[in-house]
């Protein structure tokens, strides 16, 4: 897996972001997949910023996010919905049609994530998924003891998840407590997966997810199933990987011909 350590969250942020960039200038088409939470917002950042300077073009691009809270109807303030157009698809021109964000207001939330499946498969599955990773290790909301080959489906949040996101709500009684969330198996199917992670908080959970055992009880491992994954991580939250010596030499040590 590759591993890249950054200086600072920007540096992380534009790194990543260029990697994304890159799939969209080879593969107008792209679909990629969105990942909301603190860790990716400066790699939209930097991705309304190649869009507005460097014309960086999202008008054939489909999107696909992660997960979305079951109750919070799309215009809620706290949705998913909400923060990934504030923060990303107001700002470039892809097409509303072709956005896509899972809705935790469904009647029927098995018959809304076998769609939300579908609609990946037609779509020609994601090029790309961004990731973040919670301080449990889990990606999207796939909670320890998630199954690795786990589907689209209503998850429940762990007590630690509903503690970690009640700073965005007023009272932590308001956090909903279920989540519809892409499944592991759906995230490794996506055909490249970039992680971002930042912070002290992260930091025992991403040398988990690196350099720990696969399993369920840390979903984030499963990238270690993955054939191409990158994780991009800030100093604090690679400050308990063992092998960051190597990471940093496979950095400067690239091959002359990939
Ligand atoms: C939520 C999201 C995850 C995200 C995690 C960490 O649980 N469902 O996709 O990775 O938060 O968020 P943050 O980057 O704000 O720490």
């Amino acid at each position: 897996m590759e591993v890249v350590i950054c200086k600072t969250y920007d540096e992380m942020s534009r790194k990543a972001a260029a990697v994304v960039a890159d799939v969209v200038r080879t593969k107008p088409k792209a679909v990629l997949g969105f990942a909301t939470g603190s860790s990716p917002l400066g790699i939209y950042k930097e991705l309304i910023r190649l869009h507005k300077k460097e014309g960086l073009n999202f008008s054939k691009v489909t999107t696909f996010n992660l997960d979305e809270y079951v109750g919070l109807p799309a215009d809620h303030p706290q949705s998913y919905w909400t923060f990934m157009h504030e923060n990303l698809f107001n700002h470039i021109n892809v097409p509303k049609k072709n956005v896509h964000v899972p809705s935790g207001t469904s009647k029927d939330h098995a018959a809304f994530c076998a769609k939300y499946e579908k609609g990946i498969r037609d779509a020609g599955g994601l090029d790309v998924q961004i990731l973040g990773i919670g301080s449990d290790g889990h990606i999207a909301f796939n909670e320890p003891g998630s199954s690795l080959g786990s589907r689209t489906r209503l998850v429940t949040l762990t007590e630690q998840t509903v503690d970690d996101n009640s700073r965005f709500f007023e009272r932590r009684e308001d956090v909903p407590r279920h989540a519809i969330s892409m499944g592991v198996g759906t995230v490794l199917e996506a055909r490249k997966l970039v992680m971002v992670a930042s912070g002290k908080n992260k930091a025992s959970a991403l040398a988990a997810a690196i350099e720990g055992p696969v399993t369920c009880m840390i979903t984030a491992s499963a990238l270690q199933l993955h054939p191409d994954p990158i994780v991009f991580a800030d100093e604090d939250a690679a400050g308990q990987l063992k092998m960051t010596a190597y990471y940093r030499w496979i950095q400067n040590n690239k091959p002359a011909v990939p």
